[in-house]
């Protein structure tokens, strides 16, 4: 190996992920040195608490207390891993892409807020900007789209986005244990946050998927558009009824490009148990492209963690290293298409609604009425069990047919006194 000048990297953030990329260089340095041609250095670090024990010297880089002024660092790349979509993470990007350096984060908060003002910025610098870790962790899923697809027309892009999500789901599914038992569970191990709401009510998710879909469909980058709701209100009866019918519920992301415009949604979903996406167990991660030549692709691996999410940012420093770095989003931003989002009314498919509802006559005819008056078929139709308060649970499945019309009779049924919870929607994943 021809040694040439080391990648100089500066640090903000070292926490799980900050504390996983110094180990990593740490571990991996002279390997990753012939990989790249050239090491990767880390020659100064930032954090909140210059004091806080690390488990590991970092006495041997420099400090800098005002994280925005690592942009000034002597550095040729700034590496960011503080999180949230705005205040010091999105200052230290817009210092470090005006000052013409490279930018690398795992901030998907950031990115699908502001992913576009960055990706304009770095091309008006010609700085790199990458940002592989901030979706499904380890996985190299934009590496994937990016450069190993890039010859493909992609019309879908879908899968298990959120590893707390799917871990608590077959948890839920293995165990026959209700959602906030198995929450509480994964909090106490750690494992989901004292605040989980961005993971379980499909926000993070929804931030993944709306990158995933730009790069994917070369399409402006759409948040805003992304349709999210999460797993709170799924019970162990859901996945009981599921998986008697052939499925297993996972929260899934699915972005799909047409001529209807952009279509973005997370949402529980039944997925066939024949289907790759109903293996995926714990915190796993899974993406699954649909290419027109290449046909289905898919990506599945560690979706967080230290270890898979240090591989991801330090495979990014890796490509700079390389010289081997182009548009973010795969062309450029100028290039990117601005869609319309899609209506999801028109989608066409089968649904499982389940009903809480008061154990009286005439319930099962009412909501069988507000189904045929708005044009749903139904295929089966479960009632099970008494839940705690003396209701029980009704679960249809439906023939396949628009959205709206589901919509419609949930619509109808709203206000209904015989209905003592709200109707829970899930889609089958077709
Ligand atoms: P942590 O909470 O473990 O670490 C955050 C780090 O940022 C800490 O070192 C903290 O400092 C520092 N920090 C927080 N606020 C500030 C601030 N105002 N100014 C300066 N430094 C600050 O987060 P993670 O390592 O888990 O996540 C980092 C990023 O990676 C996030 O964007 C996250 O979404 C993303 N990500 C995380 C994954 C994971 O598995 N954890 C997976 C994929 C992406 P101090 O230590 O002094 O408190
Ligand atoms: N909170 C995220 C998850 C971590 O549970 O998947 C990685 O993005």
């Amino acid at each position: 190996m021809s040694e040439t000048k080391p990648l100089r990297i500066a640090l903000a953030g070292l926490g799980t992920v900050g504390g996983g990329v110094i180990r990593l260089i740490d571990a991996n340095g002279d390997l990753i040195a012939r990989r790249a041609g050239r090491r990767i250095e880390i020659v100064a670090v930032s954090a909140r608490d210059r004091a806080k024990d690390r488990g590991g010297d970092i006495a041997r880089f420099g400090w800098v207390d005002d994280t925005t002024k690592l942009a000034e660092a002597d550095a040729d790349v700034i590496v960011e891993l503080i999180g949230g979509s705005d205040g010091p993470a999105l200052a230290l990007a817009r210092a470090t892409l005006a000052s013409g350096k490279g930018f690398v984060t795992a901030n998907k908060a950031m990115i699908a807020h502001h992913g576009l003002e960055l990706a304009t910025a770095a091309e008006a610098s010609r700085a790199p900007l990458k940002f592989e870790a901030a979706v499904a962790g380890g996985i190299p899923v934009i590496k994937g789209l990016r450069e190993g697809a890039a010859a493909n027309d992609i019309a879908r892009v879908y899968g298990i986005l959120n590893g707390t999500c799917n871990f608590i789901l077959s948890k839920m599914e293995a165990e026959g244990r209700d959602f906030a038992e198995v929450l509480a569970e994964a909090q106490a191990l750690g494992f989901a946050e004292s605040d989980p709401s961005f993971d379980i009510d499909g926000i993070d998710a929804g931030h993944k998927l709306s990158i995933l879909a730009s790069v994917a469909f070369g399409t402006r980058p759409a948040f805003g558009a992304v349709a999210a709701s999460g797993i709170r209100h799924i019970l162990a009866a859901d996945i009981a009824e599921a998986a008697a019918l052939g499925y297993r519920v996972r929260l899934i992301g699915l972005a799909e490009a047409g001529p209807q415009g952009l279509f973005q949604r997370v949402h529980a979903h039944l997925v066939p148990v024949d289907h790759p996406l109903a293996h995926v167990t714990g915190a796993t991660n899974a993406v699954v492209a649909e290419g027109n030549f290449v046909g289905r692709l898919l990506f599945q691996g560690a979706g967080a963690g230290d270890g898979p999410t240090a591989s991801a940012v330090v495979a990014d420093l890796i490509d700079i290293a390389r010289g081997e770095y182009g548009a973010p989003y795969a062309m450029p931003a100028a290039e990117l298409a601005d869609t319309l989002p899609a209506d999801s009314g028109d989608r066409i498919g089968r649904a499982y609604v389940r009903f809480t509802v008061a154990d009286k006559v005439g319930v099962l005819a009412e909501i069988a009425a507000a189904m045929r008056d708005a044009g749903v078929s139904i295929e089966s139709l479960i009632q099970r069990g008494r839940v705690g308060d003396g209701s029980v649970l009704v679960a249809i499945v439906t023939h396949e047919g628009p959205e709206r019309a589901v919509a419609q009779a949930l619509e109808r049924l709203r206000g209904s006194a015989s209905l003592t919870d709200t109707p829970l929607w899930m889609h089958i994943l077709g």
